[in-house]
């Protein structure tokens, strides 16, 4: 078959790597019309080179149609400054998370995190839970634009700002700390977009944005003016809001009531955390961030370094991942089949992995999916 795919394969670190040689095994039983390009990323590569995500990974990237990633360790910036190599210490390289760059760099927008429960699974909250979270993935409270000590003219602002916000002129610099929610129309507008059309693509009949703009009334009520006038084009679709706070709580108690939920990013991050626990956790939950042109999909899982290499870990998130990236790059079929094949497994319930209350490894997972294929 001719390869139609150039696929970049960015294992990254510890567990990353157990989960993407099983994902490999199912990719390769699907006969994926692929080539699988591996590109140096993660934790070693901080270590080494001072940068855990290279140049040549981003040229790479470049170079190819999708890419999958496992997952990467890190850590907080005093630990990341001694584990560097002796000669690059003391030369003011600072890490920053690779995911984030890939983000950044590819202008990936959309972060995609369906939550789905397959039947059978013992880790379902209940059987007839499919939400699907639409998470902002470049701007919001996790825009990058923090300050510690904080800026004079930063603060002189904060004194101007009104009588009650005077107190923080006496603040030293040093002693506060701000990061700032930023939103812009467009981020706004283009998430919830992504949403509608998603929900008009696949026949879902409900969107909640989930916000907070009784309290932060100018970002909250920019997305919500923003997403109000987008949900007027979709007559068909039911647009709902909900408070993040009181969402939590909803989605615990009825979750099966859900359908689409969009969000800026900090609150689409926890959203989507808590929707992924309701259907099984780390182990099954999968994600796009997905740009106009480029797109990287992983499992949320980190890199739990506690099991690395060990291959016990549960592939199904990793292997949803491929799932999504397979419908992605318009492979519907090849999708449906992948899925299916994990749906069926599940439901069996021979082979499971240790989270799932079984005794099956990372790879003895992986050859019961692709003995489905
Ligand atoms: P983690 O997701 O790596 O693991 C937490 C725990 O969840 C594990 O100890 C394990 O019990 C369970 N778990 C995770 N994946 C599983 C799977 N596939 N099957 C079964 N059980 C699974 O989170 P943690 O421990 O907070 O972070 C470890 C490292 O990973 C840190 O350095 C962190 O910064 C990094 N991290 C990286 C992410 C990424 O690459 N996207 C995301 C989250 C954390
Ligand atoms: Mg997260």
């Amino acid at each position: 078959m001719a390869k139609k795919y150039r696929i970049a394969w960015l294992p990254g670190d510890g567990i990353g790597n157990d989960v993407l040689d099983a994902t490999r095994i199912v990719l390769e039983a699907l006969e994926v019309p692929a080539e699988y390009v591996p590109g140096d990323i993660g934790w070693e590569f901080w270590k080494s080179e001072g940068n855990a995500l290279p140049d040549r990974t981003i040229e790479l990237l470049g170079k190819t149609d999708v890419a999958l990633f496992g997952a990467i360790t890190s850590k907080p910036k005093e630990d990341a400054a001694r584990e560097l190599s002796p000669a690059l210490r003391g030369k003011g390289l600072s890490y920053v998370s690779p995911i984030v760059r890939l983000r950044q760099i590819f202008d990936l927008h959309t972060n995609l995190r369906p939550c789905k429960a397959y039947k059978g699974n013992p880790l379902n909250l209940r059987d007839d839970i499919d939400i699907v979270v639409f998470r902002e993935n470049t701007e919001g409270l996790y825009s990058g634009v923090e300050f510690h000590p904080v800026p004079e003219e930063v603060r002189d602002v904060l004194a101007k700002h009104s009588k009650a916000m005077g107190r923080f002129a006496k603040v030293p610099l040093d002693e506060m700390a701000i990061s700032l929610r930023l939103m812009t129309r467009e981020g706004c507008s283009r998430i919830v977009r992504q949403a509608f059309e998603y929900a008009k693509r696949k026949g879902r009949k409900r969107v909640t944005l989930v916000e907070k703009p009784n309290v932060l009334r100018e970002t909250g009520g920019l997305m919500l003016r923003e997403a109000r006038r987008i949900a007027a084009d979709y007559p068909g679709i039911a647009f709902e809001e909900a408070n993040v706070d009181a969402m939590c709580m909803w989605a615990v108690k009825n979750p099966q009531q859900y359908d689409i939920l969009v969000a800026e990013n900090l609150f689409g991050d926890i959203v989507s955390d808590l929707c992924a626990q309701l259907v099984g956790g780390l182990g099954f939950a999968a994600a796009g961030n997905i740009g106009e042109k480029y797109a990287v999909f992983e499992p949320t899982h980190g890199s739990a370094p506690k099991y690395a290499g060990l291959y016990k870990v549960n592939p199904i998130a990793a292997v949803l991942a491929a799932k999504l990236m397979l419908e992605w790059l318009g492979e519907g079929d090849l999708a449906a089949r992948l899925e299916g094949a994990v749906a069926e497994v599940i439901a069996e319930g021979k082979v499971r992995t240790y989270d799932m209350g079984g005794t099956a490894g990372t790879l003895e997972m992986a050859g019961a999916i692709a003995s489905k294929l």
